[in-house]
């Protein structure tokens, strides 16, 4: 039988200082660093799940909805909310804290896709994860659905064989 983890064994939480480096001539946070830091976490992530080496498989829309500043200490946590084969979806909450004014903002969430994989990058299965608060157990529902429209964008499924998404878009008159 496949081995079966907890989604919560795979939390990871990161911490990073926004500093003048990371910044656009505007003093916010540039999106490519945003970007690498949630490249990271969401690894990690994946990492404890499978307890394998992992690549970046895709990225789903990250969309910036304000902008971190100079000075802002930026968390990230990230946690698996399904697996499939050798596949992982991993989901990514960002949040900008100003420490001097007392505020803290969610920046960002997104989606990170990874494969585990062996020593020749070949894939290779990971455990079955399982979700159990209410919230894990919503995001682990909509995964399937995301993964059928990932796939179908990336040319890899026909939309003819995405039966939940079908289904989602069965309309009535
Ligand atoms: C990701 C990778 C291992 C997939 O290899 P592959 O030979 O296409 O393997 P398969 O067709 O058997 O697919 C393996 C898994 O990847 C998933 N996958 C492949 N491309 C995907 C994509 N664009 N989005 C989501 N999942 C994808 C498949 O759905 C499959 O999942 P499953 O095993 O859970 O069913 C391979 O494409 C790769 O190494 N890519 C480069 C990764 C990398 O370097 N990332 C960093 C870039 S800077």
């Amino acid at each position: 039988m496949r081995k079966q983890k907890k989604v919560s064994e795979s939390y990871t939480i990161m911490t990073e200082l926004v500093l003048p480096n990371d910044t656009n001539t505007l003093h916010n946070l540039m999106g490519g660093r945003m970007m690498h830091w949630m490249d990271i976490v969401s690894a990690i992530a994946a990492q404890k799940h499978s307890n394998r080496i992992v690549v970046t498989a895709s990225v789903d829309n990250v969309s910036f909805k304000q902008s971190p500043k100079l000075g802002n200490v930026i968390t990230l946590e990230a946690q698996v909310t399904r697996a499939f084969n050798s596949s992982m979806e991993v989901h990514i909450n960002v949040y900008a804290e100003d420490i001097p004014a007392g505020s803290k903002i969610k920046t960002n969430e997104a989606f990170f896709t990874f494969v585990a994989v062996d020593q020749m990058g070949s894939p290779i299965d990971v455990p079955e994860a399982v979700p159990g608060t209410p919230e894990e157990i919503e995001l682990f529902d909509g995964a399937l659905r995301r993964r059928q429209l990932r796939l179908i964008l990336s040319g890899r499924m026909k939309p003819h064989d995405a039966a939940e998404l079908k289904a989602l878009f069965q309309l009535e008159d």
